[in-house]
């Protein structure tokens, strides 16, 4: 027997391929080994175990507060129910400060947390790390347009990339993210239009979220999809519980809408 052994399920092959043949990914967040294997098996390609797990799970006003440690937990308990969907873990804030923090995090990530991809935020700045991570076998997804660890700076959760010069500099960022190796872009809250722009120029598949459906899939965050989320319900979030016949029907519901396009529409769009 080989000790090559076909991997099953997903990969950032499969990924390539559905950008190639104009298969929208649908993508989603989960937490646990219950939730994924639900999306597993109803036809998820890809769960982010995001840092958005301090919001809708440990009940924190941002991301700020989550750490390795806690993505970990997390990311191992996806990976037990999961088969089939690509795993991505996101790395925590100031948890990719230099190169070999990243690496030790990233590392650790994908040995303990079993994830097949880190996600990170940041453009052009985080180049340098995207690139050494890269160099050292692991795919990494960047996270541009609203960067949520980054909402103190920000001073909120606003559209990014409204005006000609921030959409320049968001083009250059995702040029030099795909440069530096990244296999995946994640665009958050942008302008369709800019989204749209950067999707077909992009050689890499483009996941947007609030970034209008014209880029390679969608992500939503699974608490938003289930119409569970205290507190917020963002402009681009869609509650497809509403009128499924429960947690698996809602989900094929926001897969099938992702692959036909009809979600996200024009009114959860920028
Ligand atoms: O942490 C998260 O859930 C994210 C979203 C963009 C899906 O990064």
């Amino acid at each position: 027997m080989s000790v090559h052994r076909e991997q099953r399920g997903v990969t950032v092959t499969t990924l390539k391929r559905l950008k190639r043949e104009g298969e929208k990914i649908a993508c989603l967040t989960a937490y646990d080994a219950s939730f994924a294997a639900v999306l597993d098996r109803s036809g998820v390609d890809v769960i982010l175990v995001g840092d958005s797990l301090g919001m809708v799970i440990q009940g924190f006003d941002t991301t700020v507060p989550v750490t390795v440690d806690d993505v970990i937990y997390h990311a191992r308990a996806v990976a037990r129910g999961s088969r089939r969907a690509f795993r991505v873990a996101d790395m925590p804030f100031m948890s990719y400060t230099n190169h070999t923090q990243a690496l030790s995090n990233a590392a650790r990530l994908m040995q303990e947390g079993r994830a097949q991809m880190v996600k990170l935020e940041g453009g052009e700045t985080q180049a340098g790390i995207v690139r050494e991570l890269s160099a050292h076998g692991i795919p990494v997804c960047a996270h541009l347009g609203l960067q949520p660890q980054a909402v103190h700076k920000l001073g909120g959760y606003h559209v990014q990339g409204k005006e000609a010069a921030a959409a320049a500099k968001m083009r250059e960022a995702a040029a030099a993210v795909e440069a530096a190796g990244a296999e995946l872009l994640l665009l958050e809250c942008v302008p369709a239009a800019l989204a749209a722009e950067i999707s077909a120029t992009a050689r890499i598949p483009v996941i947007g979220i609030g970034a209008g459906n014209e880029c390679d899939g969608q992500i939503l965050v699974l608490h938003d999809l289930l119409g569970v989320s205290v507190d917020r319900t963002p402009r681009f979030t869609r509650n497809f519980l509403t009128g499924a016949h429960g947690i698996a029907d809602a989900v094929s519901q926001y897969v099938r809408a992702v692959k036909d396009k009809t979600f996200p529409a024009a009114e959860h769009s920028f």
